[in-house]
């Protein structure tokens, strides 16, 4: 028999970035249920494909609290953040030109839907969360009647409580949390993002007031250094978002960093994001 033909080992010279940022995008269908023009497409660079959404500047749906035209730049300022806290919670992001012009390119994340992905909201009937569940709020639910809305009490949910302190994210839903394969957890959806005023909306208000963990406060500490004047971090921001706005989340950082706290709601906007996914 002759001895079987040796297979070339795969090159993984490509990174996801440079794959995304480089490779030819192919529009493969739109995702209906947006509120801004999502594009589902194919990306192929150097024989290595992968799948990404591509959401042209064009199709951003305008906004009374946003600048037109500015959304695609903060979804890669939060991946850029994102990047720096070393907890990878965004899938990679780029600005890119496409077949609608310039836009924003991710990577898209096969979330796992089956029964054995763990559980990260729900609403119940009991006035106090379970063991392992911390509560969002109480929420009606029809007909004269409310239930408990909670959150799974899980350490990717707290740096991601984290990050969107950080980023000031005004839209943190159910629907934008992904789990990924090998226990993963992914966010996505960063348009409303990085505004000077306090605009935290969040499901995942459950550790509010609550002291920081050791490692949030490490990567605070590190992010309080990337945002100094000239670092790359900075370089790439001043990018993707204003000069007041850079400072505004070098302000919440150092905020966080002083209080050693969870934020808490700033109680000038709604501090829950309805419905909740
Ligand atoms: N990177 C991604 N991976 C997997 N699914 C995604 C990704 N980005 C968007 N989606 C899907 O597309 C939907 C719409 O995207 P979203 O970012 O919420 O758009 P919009 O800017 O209109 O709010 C999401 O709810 C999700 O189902
Ligand atoms: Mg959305």
């Amino acid at each position: 028999m002759p001895a079987p033909e040796r297979i070339p080992p795969r090159r993984m010279s490509v990174t996801a970035v440079d794959l995304i940022t480089k490779g030819e995008l192919t529009v493969r269908g739109q995702i209906r249920e947006a509120s801004n023009a999502v594009l589902y497409c194919a990306v192929s660079y150097e024989g290595e494909e992968a799948l990404c959404v591509y959401k042209p500047v064009a199709g951003e749906q305008p906004l009374w609290d946003f600048p037109d035209g500015t959304l695609a730049g903060r979804e890669v300022a939060a991946y850029e953040i994102s990047e720096v806290t070393g907890w990878g919670l965004v899938p990679p992001t780029v600005l890119r030109d496409g077949p609608y012009g310039e836009g924003m390119c991710q990577l898209w994340i096969e979330a796992d839907e089956s029964d054995t992905a763990p559980q990260l909201l729900a609403l119940v009937e009991e006035e106090e969360p379970a063991d392992g569940w911390k509560a969002i709020g109480f929420a009606e639910v029809g007909e004269g009647r409310t239930a408990l809305l909670v959150h799974a009490d899980d350490p990717r949910l707290r740096r991601l409580a984290v990050l969107d302190a950080v980023i000031n994210n005004g839209d943190r839903k159910g629907g934008h949390l992904l789990p990924g394969a090998g226990g993963r957890l992914y966010a996505i959806d960063h348009g409303v993002t990085f505004n000077v005023d306090d605009k935290l909306r969040t499901l995942l208000w459950g550790w509010a007031g609550e002291p920081l963990p050791a490692e949030a406060v490490t990567v605070l500490d590190r992010l309080a250094g990337e945002l100094a004047e000239g670092t790359p971090l900075t370089t790439r921001l001043a990018e993707l978002i204003t000069p007041a706005e850079t400072e505004a989340v070098r302000t919440r950082v150092q905020e966080m960093r002083r209080t050693g706290l969870h934020p808490k709601p700033s109680g000038q906007w709604p501090a829950i994001p309805w419905p909740p996914v």
